[in-house]
């Protein structure tokens, strides 16, 4: 990359911004690095380095593209400021994927050893013995076999799992038992005994957590959202939880974040919250993976995390 090009980042939380400048300036020393709440001549400034949705978008008249610091671009693709003809690339980095693997492993565990029934048992004060399935006897069901689901999904089969997945189109994964599409959802969900969600959020995902989903799970199945809270719809789950169909959630997503004071998923015995922490994008790592995306589009390649704003992801 040769020319000096002037990326700004555009990020309203002032400590946040200021570490992604630091990240960048580090990242691209040859480069002009701005703050972009207050970049002057943001006409002449060729990316935008943006978490969710930003205020002040439309200054930036010539970009030659969006990088978004989230693998979600949901929040991004909704601002009506956002140029539709300039390309979108979410955030794709080992670090994320990492983190989303070690969220998902331990979450999975817990569900798989009963942690959830032994921590309300010790609470209690009840000596309750009972003898878990090991992970080869347990069925774990990914939603979205993208860089977040694919790495989980890998991950688990080492753990001993037997572990399905489901994507839009047919991925092939070893290990792995793959559906693909609407059609091949119910069989997908009958042999998942612990159900993991790392759908994006499309006009196609919205609110697929639901009753009728909750229902085609085998009774007693646990569920992980680590994706979007707007792919749950809460009040079934509830519903699920109360009539034993499903016997514990953990959420690291909502509806509205941060988690109303008072919401009942705060004091659920068969929920655990989690503050939208399963995976962050790490400065470091972050950083140099913007820089590869632009190389990439500036030597005429797809970047990885180009998105299809058709398909919405
Ligand atoms: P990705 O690489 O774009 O993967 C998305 C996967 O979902 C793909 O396998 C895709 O199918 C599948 N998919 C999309 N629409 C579908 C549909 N209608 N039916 C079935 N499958 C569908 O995304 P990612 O990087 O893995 O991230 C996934 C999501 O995780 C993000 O959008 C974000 O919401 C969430 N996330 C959350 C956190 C957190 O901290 N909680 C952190 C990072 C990411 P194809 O393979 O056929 O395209
Ligand atoms: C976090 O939620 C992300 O989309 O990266």
């Amino acid at each position: 990359v040769s020319r000096r090009y002037r990326l700004a980042v555009l990020i309203e939380d002032a400590d946040r911004a200021r570490v992604w400048l630091e990240a960048l300036r580090r990242a691209v020393p040859d480069w002009q690095v701005d703050d972009g709440r207050r970049v002057a001549a943001a006409d002449q400034v060729d990316f935008v380095v943006l978490w969710g949705r930003a205020e002040g978008l439309s200054r930036f008249t010539h970009l030659r593209a969006i990088l978004s610091l989230g693998a979600g671009v949901d929040h991004v693709l909704r601002d009506p400021d956002l140029p539709r003809e300039v390309p979108l690339i979410r955030m794709v980095d080992p670090g994320l994927a990492c983190g989303m693997v070690e969220y998902v492993s331990c979450h999975v565990l817990r569900h798989h050893l009963g942690a959830p029934s032994l921590e309300r048992s010790q609470r209690e004060q009840r000596w309750t013995t009972v003898t878990p399935q090991l992970a080869h006897e347990r069925t774990v069901g990914i939603m979205g076999l993208g860089a977040m689901g694919s790495a989980c999904a890998t991950r688990l089969t080492q753990f001993g799992f037997q572990v399905v997945g489901w994507s839009r189109t047919r991925k092939s994964l070893a290990g792995v038992t793959v559906h693909a599409g609407r059609h091949e959802l119910p069989a997908f969900l009958a042999r998942s005994e612990i159900l993991v969600c790392l759908l994006p959020l499309t006009e196609d995902t919205r609110d697929i957590l639901d009753a009728g989903l909750c229902a085609r799970l085998p009774r007693g199945a646990a569920i992980i959202n680590a994706a979007r809270g707007e792919h749950l719809v809460e009040d079934d789950l509830l519903a699920a939880l109360d009539a034993g169909q499903i016997s514990g959630a953990t959420l690291d997503v909502f509806r509205v974040e941060p988690l109303p004071q008072g919401h009942p998923f705060w004091q659920h015995p068969c929920i655990s919250v989690t503050p939208h922490v399963a995976s962050l994008t790490r400065p470091g790592s972050g950083a140099q993976s913007i820089v590869r995306s632009i190389s990439s589009l500036l030597a005429g390649e797809s970047p990885p995390g180009l998105v299809n704003q058709e398909a919405g992801y």
